[in-house]
């Protein structure tokens, strides 16, 4: 006998009907199969020490849930306990969905551009905080979902990550592969997970990132799991929205025409923000970032180079000038000499250097000229046909 084997569809199994005594109000019964299942878990991280730290966060997180539906001990995660890796007093749910990680200092203010995004955000999750009273004087709804979508490496995961830290709220991260598990059911779980996680708390961003992935458009041949994955996601958001003041769920996608078409109804993410690549603007300020404490030459003008680097993400952008300092660094092992980094080595770099984004947006408008809900994404589909325009000329 296959001892993992066996135990995993222990596991499996008693953490599925544990759902279901649940959901059936015998909590009692779900809080013992709960704790089954951690013990279970446990076991198993001994046996398979390669996946020991998955399981041991998996054996927290149902001992967690059988708290939870003993209604024992609901312990809220505090944003502090969590960015300071204080894993015992925090409920180890957040383990095993990879939520609420340390934010990353990023403030608006280092975000080049995108100032319809950052100022959305503040009206939905900043000023509410800030400015209380004149919020409720007039009445304006704050939180809900807020949807950011555009070509990758311009700024959405960024964003996320400053409105966490402009808030100051508890933040919860989550990506496809926090939630996707191969067992029926266990996503469903992961995602309730998460929202319960960010209802405990006194306000919480939940931000979803590569939201086409988890909660793809259901059509017929959608294999069922999916579908109920959507649908979980539906019902947690209406409940997330209603329940919670000072929450926000942000969601980011590449391919927002690919996320399920309910989501983005009222009560869901009812704000779609297109984040579009730099303009010239937000790419002068994107070569100053990536530039500063660095010894760039008096030769080198932002202004010229950003010219050259129209159609280029915010990544590719920041990468060109790590490549240009690389050039730099390499001379300096042969030659002892620490030399500035040149106009000379941003050219050579920029004349190498291949964007993907132009690729891009031709893959996607060809995609989008049959879609349905392409009026949806006008700001995408101009902003693309556009750039291809311009560079056009470059591209002969
Ligand atoms: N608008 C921007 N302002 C500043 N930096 C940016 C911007 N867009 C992209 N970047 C840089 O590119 C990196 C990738 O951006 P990210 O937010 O992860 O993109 P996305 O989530 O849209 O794929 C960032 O860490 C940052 O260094
Ligand atoms: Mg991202």
């Amino acid at each position: 006998m296959d001892l993992p084997y066996e135990l995993k569809r222990s596991v499996r199994r008693k953490s599925e009907r544990a759902g279901a005594m649940r959901q059936s109000g015998d909590s009692l019964s779900a809080s013992r199969l709960y704790s089954d299942c951690a013990r279970l878990a446990e076991e198993m991280a001994s046996l398979e020490p390669g996946s020991g730290t998955a399981w041991m966060s998996r054996s927290r997180a149902y001992r967690d849930m059988a708290l939870d539906v003993d209604g024992q001990q609901h312990v809220p995660v505090t944003k502090e306990g969590i960015s300071s890796g204080i894993q015992d007093s925090a409920p180890s749910l957040t383990n095993l969905i990879n939520a609420t990680t340390a934010v990353p200092d990023v403030s608006f203010d280092d975000i080049a551009g995108l100032s319809a995004a950052k100022e959305r955000i503040k009206e939905t999750i900043i000023y509410p905080l800030t400015m209380p009273d004149a919020f409720a004087h007039y009445g304006i709804p704050s939180g809900g979902g807020l949807l950011m979508y555009g070509p990758p490496g311009c700024g959405k995961t960024k964003v996320a990550q400053a409105a966490a830290n402009e808030s100051g709220l508890a933040f919860f991260e989550v990506g496809p592969s926090d939630i996707k598990d191969k067992y029926v059911g266990e996503s469903e779980k992961n995602v309730r997970a998460i929202f319960e996680a960010a209802s405990g708390q006194d306000g919480s961003i939940i931000f979803l990132d590569e939201l086409d992935a988890m909660a793809p458009r259901r059509q017929s041949g959608n294999p069922g799991y999916e579908t109920s994955l959507v649908s979980e996601f539906l019902i947690q958001m209406q409940r997330f929205k209603e329940e919670n003041e000072r929450s926000l769920v942000i969601g980011a996608t590449n391919r927002p025409w690919d996320v399920d078409i309910a989501l983005r109804r009222p009560g869901r993410f009812d704000t779609l923000v297109f984040i579009p690549h730099p303009d010239k603007e937000a790419c002068i300020q994107i070569l100053e970032n990536a530039n500063q404490g660095r010894p760039v030459d008096a030769s080198v003008d932002f202004s010229v180079l950003s010219d050259r680097l129209n159609g280029f993400s915010g990544s590719e952008i920041t990468e060109v000038c790590h490549e240009a300092a690389r050039r730099a660094f390499r001379e300096c092992i042969g030659s002892g000499e620490m030399r500035h980094i040149n106009k000379n080595d941003f050219d050579e770099v920029i004349a190498d250097f291949k964007s993907g984004m132009s690729s891009w947006y031709r893959k996607v408008l060809d995609e989008l000229k049959t879609d349905s809900d392409r009026d949806l994404f006008v700001d995408m589909i101009n902003t693309g046909t556009e750039l291809l325009n311009e560079l056009e000329p470059r591209s002969t």
